[in-house]
């Protein structure tokens, strides 16, 4: 990868400014944890498995900053680090996955040594980064076959290397499908209102030279009636027990159509996106943001001033238009719940 979305640096967390994306290539030095969850709030880093890791590294920052020696001062401390976190955004459960496994792997220190218990935290964060990079190359080999000489891929958002620690869900399908030597097109959905699918993952596929389009969301419809696309990938935020899944507003849309044209649409998540505690996806929280997002394109309104806007920032897709979920232990078809819950255990 020719970028690094998010980088350990001891003192401060480095992340590329996804904001600023293609225009400019600014890095963010977050000193401490609050800076941390003000980047994810503020969707300078963004992507549901890059958001757990950026949880994960920001406690871990939190953690080295602590003066204390007391455990119990340190424990209070890292409760509040971690409920921060937990407040930055709703959808994507990776985030609060994260946030757990930190948790845990303090729990499971009987050590009353804050020093140890510093070193812990840094250890399960730089895990997770890595863990992440491993899993979506796995997610990629798994996928690959799913893309055929020639075809026309639809993918939605940015499910990339910035999305994630590195290599991405949905375009780590692409890259291995690319890196195999197999030859085909990527449309690119802009992704309204902020852009992820024309300013990020137009960028990530020009870097690897993989031929692309980028299209405004209201013209998959079209194409996919002239047979230009022969399925559909997106990653995802939140994937209940039966399959329904959370993704970036706009995938509902695009699994309807995909499905009324016949074309396949494909999932890319890790497990780590799974929420088994969810019966079905109506429980999943969607996030609304701010109204400026829509009123304003690049700084300047569209808008007449005083309309109402409505701005959710995902959906959800019920998982009967989902042909399968591809994951690093492997690709999963109907009934999802049985084939989730046996990946989960293996
Ligand atoms: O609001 P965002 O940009 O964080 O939304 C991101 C998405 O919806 C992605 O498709 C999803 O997180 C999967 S990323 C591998």
């Amino acid at each position: 990868m020719k970028f690094k979305t998010i980088e350990w640096k001891k003192d401060l967390v480095r992340i590329l400014d996804q904001r600023k994306l293609p225009q400019e290539i600014r890095y963010l030095e977050c000193r401490g944890a609050s800076a941390v969850a003000k980047a994810i709030r503020n969707m300078a880093i963004r992507g549901a498995p890059a958001i757990g890791v950026g949880a994960a590294m920001g406690i871990a920052l939190a953690a080295r900053k602590i003066r204390s020696n007391h455990p119990e001062i340190f424990w209070t401390k890292i409760e509040e680090v971690c409920h921060l976190m937990g407040e930055t955004r709703p959808t994507a459960v990776n985030l609060f996955w994260a946030i757990e496994r930190m948790r845990r792997a303090l729990n499971q220190l009987h050590s009353e040594d804050v020093e140890g218990l510093k070193s812990r935290l840094e250890r399960e964060a730089l895990q997770i980064y890595r863990e992440d990079v491993e899993i979506n190359r796995k997610i990629g080999e798994n996928g690959k076959s799913l893309i055929q000489d020639g075809v026309g891929a639809l993918t939605h958002c940015n499910a990339g290397g910035l999305a994630t620690a590195g290599y991405g869900t949905a375009l780590g399908v692409i890259r291995s499908a690319w890196a195999e030597g197999k030859r085909f097109h990527v449309y690119v959905d802009e992704t309204r209102p902020l852009l992820q699918g024309a300013r990020l993952t137009a960028w990530e596929l020009i870097q690897e030279k993989i031929p692309c389009t980028v299209i405004t969301d209201s013209m998959a419809g079209s194409l996919m009636e002239k047979g230009k696309i022969n399925l559909v990938l997106v990653g995802a935020d939140r994937i209940a027990r039966n399959g329904d899944t959370a993704n970036k507003i706009g995938t509902y849309s695009l699994a309807v159509l995909a499905n009324w044209h016949q074309i396949p649409f494909y999932v890319a998540a890790p497990t780590s996106t799974f929420d088994l505690n969810l019966t079905s996806g109506k429980d999943i929280p969607i996030e609304e943001r701010a109204a400026e997002e829509v009123t304003h394109v690049g700084g300047r309104r569209v808008t007449p001033e005083g309309v109402k806007v409505f701005n959710p920032a995902f959906d959800v897709t019920p998982h009967s238009l989902i042909e399968a979920i591809i994951t690093e232990k492997g690709l999963l078809r109907k009934p999802f719940e049985k084939a989730m819950r046996w990946v989960v255990d293996k």
